[in-house]
């Protein structure tokens, strides 16, 4: 983590209610994997209602739908229900949300472009910064043009950092 995202999870902490959007390209394979892996380990330590949690994409193609059906399956083998609507991130976003979590570089620098205020730009982190420390990977790679590999690198990579996550904010 940065110190600029020590700062603000220091912030968070503090807080009695906590609100997370997860951010991808299309909101249909990666954000609602977080979305929904991030629930599943809220629900498991019992602290529902300490957050909001939500996914948004910056593209509008998918708006409406389910996740991709290869991310369900994927998702559904280790136990995560992935029912969330895609649905395209708006600047009112920065107001509604405390932190909001690129999946990628790309993700994160087409959010610094949308959001409204410099203070808005500081709720925008990327979720590599909760990578386990020596981890190959710089992003959370958009698995849409991949194989199953792609889907299984996202969930593994998405366990990991939002356990992290959770951890650091509790
Ligand atoms: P996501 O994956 O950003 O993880 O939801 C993608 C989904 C759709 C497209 C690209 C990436 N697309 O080009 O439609």
């Amino acid at each position: 983590m940065t110190p600029r995202t020590s700062r603000l999870i220091e912030k968070l902490r503090a807080k009695d209610k906590i609100s997370i959007l997860f951010v991808c390209l299309g909101n249909i394979c990666r954000s609602p994997a977080g979305e929904g892996v991030f629930r599943s380990i809220v629900e498991a330590h019992g602290a529902g209602e300490r957050f909001v949690i939500d996914s948004a994409g910056m593209g509008d193609w998918h708006i409406g739908q389910l996740p991709d059906s290869r991310m369900r399956r994927h998702a559904s083998a280790r136990g995560y229900n992935l029912t969330h609507r895609a649905r395209q991130v708006k600047p009112y976003d920065f107001e509604d949300f405390d932190i909001v979590i690129a999946m990628d570089g790309q993700n994160a620098a087409d959010l610094r472009e949308l959001a409204p205020t410099a203070d808005d730009c500081g709720k925008i982190v990327p979720m590599s910064e909760f990578f386990s420390p020596g981890t190959r990977y710089q992003c959370v790679p958009d698995p849409y043009y991949e194989g199953a590999e792609g889907f299984e690198l996202v969930l593994d990579l998405l366990e990991d950092s939002c356990a992290r996550l959770y951890d650091t904010l509790s």
